[in-house]
């Protein structure tokens, strides 16, 4: 990805018109074993509260995150996180993370990831998530997963602000 593409990069709130681009992204980005349905998009896309934002190049959707937040735990679980292969490693996935930290309005983030997922471990680790756990066997397929964890530091800013100055 050129290097002048990320200063381009649009991220706005996904809706549920965006399911069918949504299905297609995962697709590109996972194998089946881990794809999600269209009706879980869908329910990411509509509920209350879920972040579910999605990453635009010229229009076209090349990224998307969605963090659900979990009051009574005091998290914010990220659901996922995919950037189009011909995206990666130009800073989209890291600047989707770090916009759901920025909106998130709970103390902590926690996310599951495999064992053997290195691109994501290192943008975690990059971004201070640490590994908390393992659940073994957490995948259909046997592997096991870390938990990761980060503490956010409590924003000076409004969230209402916070939001217009993401452009949210
Ligand atoms: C994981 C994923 C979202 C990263 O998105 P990305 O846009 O390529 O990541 P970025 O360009 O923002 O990278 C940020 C940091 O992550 C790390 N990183 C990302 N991809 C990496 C790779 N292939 N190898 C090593 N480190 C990598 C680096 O530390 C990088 O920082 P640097 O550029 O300063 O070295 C992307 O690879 C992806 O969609 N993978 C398939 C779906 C997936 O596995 N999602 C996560 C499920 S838990």
């Amino acid at each position: 990805m050129p290097a002048d593409v990320l200063a381009s990069i649009e991220v706005v709130r996904a809706t549920w018109r965006d399911v069918g681009a949504l299905v297609k992204l995962d697709r590109r980005c996972f194998k089946p074993i881990d794809a999600y349905a269209w009706y879980e998009f869908l329910g990411l896309c509509l509920w209350p509260g879920v972040l579910a934002l999605k990453a635009l190049s010229e229009g076209r959707l090349v990224g998307f995150i969605a963090g659900d937040p979990r009051k009574q735990d005091g998290h914010t679980i990220i659901v996922t996180l995919a950037v189009d292969p011909k995206y990666q490693r130009g800073g989209i996935g890291e600047r989707l993370l770090r916009e759901v930290e920025a909106r998130s309005t709970l103390p902590r983030l926690q996310l599951m990831v495999r064992k053997s997922n290195l691109p994501a471990l290192h943008l975690y680790r990059k971004l201070n998530y640490a590994i908390v756990e393992t659940w073994p066997h957490y995948y259909e397929d046997g592997e096991d997963a870390y938990v990761m964890e980060k503490t956010l530091t409590p924003n000076p800013l409004p969230i209402r602000e916070r939001e217009s100055r993401s452009g949210g």
